[in-house]
């Protein structure tokens, strides 16, 4: 393993990365309504990050180790949809949970960021899915400090995971990112506090729950990307990408748009 610390002037284009990251999904967001395709949605985000924000869609034709290039410039997961959802030309409908995931490249540098988006009216129990996942996201974040250890991340995501009757998908963890998209270390979403490589300030990495309503048991589609849930339940994920401070962390895709900690994690 080869966790990158990165310099000064690595971190300040991060920070230009990661905010043009979130600010394409406060932009997406006044788009996300019930008929709209999932095309039109990357085809807007798309031109977005290259003619406003003049940077590359990681995700378009992103093909690690033998994967089919992946075609589309953000990933969109609806509802049993667990992540490395393919935009295509089915209308979304009132009552869909959609994820937005994009990772813009600006000077060389990885944003990282997904969020979820309610499509019209959702059920209570669908919003109760999102919220936890985001819950989960930020009491992950929240331990996240020099001389922490990785699996203190991971415990408290899955504590609170379970503790509200979901489960965590085991098979996708959050990285290391930078110059490249998933560098080490993996972030895993599970496991034990005290395990795993220690904090140290200067890294920086992502953390992207995804937490299901039902079994964490996963099943690939055979499109080769699109992975969703095995029991058919909802899917919720949310994704900051994070750097190790001197004293605790920075959330680096942060935008106007971007809800905050909530109040109760400490
Ligand atoms: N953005 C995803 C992540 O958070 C990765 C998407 S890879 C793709 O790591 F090829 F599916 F787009
Ligand atoms: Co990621
Ligand atoms: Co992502």
């Amino acid at each position: 393993m080869n966790i990158i610390l990165k310099t000064p002037e690595e971190i300040e284009k991060m920070r230009l990365s990661c905010r043009l990251a979130a600010d394409v999904l406060d932009y997406i967001a006044p788009f996300v309504v019930p008929g709209v395709t999932t095309g039109e949605l990357d085809r807007l985000c798309h031109e977005y990050m290259v003619d406003v924000q003049g940077c590359i869609p990681a995700t378009l034709n992103y093909a690690p180790r033998g994967c089919t290039p992946y075609p589309k410039s953000i990933c969109t997961s609806i509802n049993h949809q667990i992540c490395h959802g393919i935009p295509g030309d089915k209308p979304l409908k009132n009552g869909d949970i959609l994820n937005i995931d994009v990772t813009p490249i600006k000077n060389g540098y990885h944003g990282d960021t997904s969020r979820m988006y309610l499509v019209g009216e959702v059920s209570i129990q669908a919003k109760r899915l999102c919220e936890i996942a985001f819950e989960c996201m930020w009491l992950g974040i929240a331990k996240v400090r020099p001389g922490a250890r990785l699996g203190d991340i991971g415990n408290a995501i899955q504590r609170y995971a379970e503790k509200s009757a979901c489960s965590v998908v085991r098979e996708f963890c959050g990285h290391g990112v930078g110059a490249g998209f998933h560098e080490d270390p993996q972030v895993l979403h599970y496991g034990m506090a005290g395990s795993g490589p220690e904090l140290k300030p200067r890294m920086i990495f992502t953390i992207e729950p995804m937490v299901n309503a039902g079994k964490a048991a996963i099943r690939q589609m055979a499109d080769g990307w699109t992975v969703v849930t095995k029991d058919h339940s909802l899917s919720a994920q949310w994704e900051h990408t994070v750097l190790v401070t001197e004293t605790a962390y920075e959330v680096l895709t942060l935008s106007p748009g971007a809800r905050g900690k909530p109040d109760w994690i400490a």
